[in-house]
């Protein structure tokens, strides 16, 4: 498959005859893109200290959006599955229930005034957002430097198994060991 095609969305994903479940994945899509848009606001300090009205806004929109495109995400896999079967299922639904619980914590903590923990799932929240990104980015590089090793049209390679679960997890990962170092620093002080 060449490197257009995995950019490209498939055209599997419409069908004519569910409408309820196309209106689901399209919605995801464009709140989606909203999401990822937004998202990044939210980082600058200068906006968060000096607007924070438009802070508050902006995190609520990324909050609700989040849980829409999750939800969306969920209607498809249970209605239509994806395109490569049950262990992307799996991979794509663990994503979408991770990306629900950060946002919903992330508002949690905002409300109680947890500014801590509301920024540590905020993090969380925004490496997860930026998995749709590096899950297409990992495809990008993998194809220019391999040319599409282990990987296939149906997404069922050995690379694209991997990608299941490799476009957030290890960054999850490497965000947690981040987190838990600053708190061991900031103690020391
Ligand atoms: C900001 C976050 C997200 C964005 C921007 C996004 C965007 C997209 C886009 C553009 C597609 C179209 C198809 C393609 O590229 O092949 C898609 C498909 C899909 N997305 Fe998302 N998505 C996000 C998060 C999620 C989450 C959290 C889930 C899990 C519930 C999810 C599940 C799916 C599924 C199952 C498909 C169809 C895959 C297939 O072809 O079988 N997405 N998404």
């Amino acid at each position: 498959m060449g490197l257009e095609a995995i950019c490209q969305p498939r055209p599997n994903i419409y069908n004519p005859d569910t409408p309820f479940t196309n209106q689901a994945i399209f919605t995801h899509m464009l709140l989606g893109g909203l999401v990822m848009i937004l998202a990044p606001l939210q980082l600058i300090a200068h906006v968060r200290h000096d607007y924070p009205r438009v802070h508050r806004l902006a995190g609520r929109l990324v909050v609700l959006a989040a849980i829409v495109v999750s939800f969306g995400g969920f209607i498809y896999i249970v209605r239509h599955g994806t395109i490569a079967g049950p262990l992307m299922d799996i991979g794509f639904a663990l994503y979408g229930a991770l990306m629900a619980v950060a946002a919903v914590q992330t508002i949690r903590f905002a409300r109680k005034g947890d500014v801590r923990r509301h920024n540590n799932w905020a993090l969380r929240l925004l490496v997860l957002l930026a998995g749709s990104l590096i899950y297409r980015l990992h495809y990008v590089f993998w194809y220019l430097v391999t040319g599409g090793l282990w990987s296939n049209e149906q997404l069922t390679g050995p690379f694209d198994q991997v990608q299941y679960f490799a476009f957030y997890l290890p960054y999850l990962a490497l965000l947690e060991i981040w987190i838990r170092r600053r708190k061991v620093v900031q103690r020391m002080r």
